[in-house]
């Protein structure tokens, strides 16, 4: 059972590394700080019976979500002992989401919530108070002390509270997370296109890095996170667990994405025709990726008014959606602050996190989300400091990529041009009687 919930982690595609990490075996405990990499290896080539049993696991899981909701009226009282006020603002500085994705997450997660609890002595938690629990530490990074104080409970009640959300967000939520099919994908593209006129982009990819401080509490380190996300800062695709030293390109190219997309699995749909450059299914990264034909990287020293430089505005736009996904991580407070665990619960917090994010979004609750639309950049500075300059391309891939970049950097010209000019009529529209 522990191996197959295990296993079913790991999907070919949402690749959350922290499965191993989530892992109740003890011998991952290891405290050895490189012992995390080779199991991951190890797990990542089981991808096949992981994406079989990660089906069955969700067709368990939905039943059981339907028989919840036929229930006529869902309890919707809440366990929380005093001093945490029930007020909507309460919710969204304690747990980072409205009261009411509270009560529908509570619904969904209680019998996964309830039982597992340390053999022999049964913790007597409601799940709602387990839920709030967990949800505390992610949404403010309080530490153990001060959730025993705040919930009147023991500092080890706590622990495993917290442990045990990020256990079955990660094990069992980890759908919430899904590289799109090709129809979705489809509507992926459109999302880009619609702000930039650039038609087949696929996704932002960007590389983020979070410090966490070992239990010697000194030594502080990074652990870096790749993710790909839509034109609405939905996640499709994650793997946290990298050495924070490890530039951005070597992160890519570490990752069963990068692999996945060379080896065609991905992003294989039929090219389109910019301008009669076939232009295949792409995504778009800053200037810390190398040029690809699936991979679009902005122009150096672009001049202004020219191609290029509107190539590289539209770029800029379609990244936003990036960075506001990795600073809406960062408002979950305990990847706000270093993280004083264990690199294994550091990962498990940012993929814990990661769920969240995605499963806000698909309610339409923005609690956890960035505000602004403002420069992202001031924020996410970490990965300027993590750029390699080594060409590791031949020149023909690179030159075919230019080729495709020429052509959409064209075609925001082009869209650029058309906007000013719907503009400009609909102003002399309104202008005549
Ligand atoms: C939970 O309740 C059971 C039975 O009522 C009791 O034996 C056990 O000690 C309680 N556990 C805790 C942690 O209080
Ligand atoms: C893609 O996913 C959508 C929504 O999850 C589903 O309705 C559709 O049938 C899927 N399409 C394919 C080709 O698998
Ligand atoms: C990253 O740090 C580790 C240990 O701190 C070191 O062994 C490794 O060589 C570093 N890698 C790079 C690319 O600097
Ligand atoms: C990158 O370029 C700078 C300046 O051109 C050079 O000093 C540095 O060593 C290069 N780094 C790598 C990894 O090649």
């Amino acid at each position: 059972m522990e191996s197959s919930t295990l296993v079913a982690l790991l999907s070919s595609i949402s690749q959350l590394l922290l499965l191993l990490v989530l892992s109740p075996n003890p011998s991952t405990d290891s405290s050895s700080p490189n012992h995390a990499f080779p199991a991951v290896h190890h797990f990542l080539s089981s991808q096949e019976i992981a994406a079989t049993l990660s089906l069955l696991s969700l067709s368990r899981k939905r039943k059981r979500a339907r028989l919840d909701s036929s229930e006529p009226t869902p309890p919707a009282q809440l366990g929380l002992p005093l001093p945490l006020p029930r007020t909507p603002d309460s919710f969204k500085t304690s747990f980072r989401m409205t009261s009411s994705t509270f009560e529908w997450l509570c619904s969904l997660l209680e019998p996964l919530l309830e039982c597992r609890d340390p053999i022999g002595s049964p913790l007597n938690l409601s799940a709602d108070l387990r839920l709030g629990i967990g949800l505390f530490r992610l949404a403010t990074g309080a530490n153990y002390p001060e959730i025993s104080r705040q919930f009147r409970v023991s500092e080890s009640v706590s622990r495993f509270c917290s442990k045990q959300l990020c256990r079955v967000l990660c094990t069992n939520y980890r759908f919430w997370i899904e590289f799109p099919n090709k129809t979705e994908l489809e509507s992926v593209s459109s999302g880009f296109e619609t702000h930039t006129g650039l038609p087949n982009c696929c996704g932002v990819i960007d590389c983020t890095r979070f410090k966490f401080v070992r239990s010697n509490g000194v030594d502080q380190e990074e652990v870096a996170a790749q993710i790909m996300v839509d034109a609405n800062s939905r996640i499709l695709s994650i793997v946290a667990g990298f050495r924070g030293n490890k530039s951005d390109a070597r992160v890519l190219k570490s990752s069963t994405l990068y692999a996945d997309i060379e080896g065609g699995k991905l992003l294989n749909s039929d090219p389109v025709s910019v301008n009669g450059v076939p232009v295949n299914q792409y995504l778009v990264g800053d200037e810390g990726y190398p040029l690809l034909p699936w991979l679009m990287v902005p122009f150096v020293d672009a001049m202004p008014g020219s191609d290029e430089q509107q190539f590289n505005a539209a770029h800029s736009r379609m990244r936003l959606s990036g960075l506001r996904a990795i600073d809406s991580l960062k408002n979950w407070g305990v990847l706000s602050i270093p993280i004083r665990e264990e690199m294994k619960m550091a990962v498990a917090y940012i993929g814990a996190c990661s769920i969240l994010h995605n499963g806000l979004l698909m309610r339409e609750d923005y609690s956890a989300m960035s505000a602004g639309l403002d420069d992202y950049s001031v924020y996410d500075q970490s990965s300027q400091y993590h750029r390699d300059n080594s060409s590791l391309e031949e020149s023909s891939i690179e030159r075919k990529a230019s080729v495709i970049r020429n052509a959409l950097a064209t075609k925001a010209k082009e869209f650029q041009e058309s906007i000013f000019s719907t503009h400009s009529s609909s102003l002399v529209s309104l202008q005549s009687p």
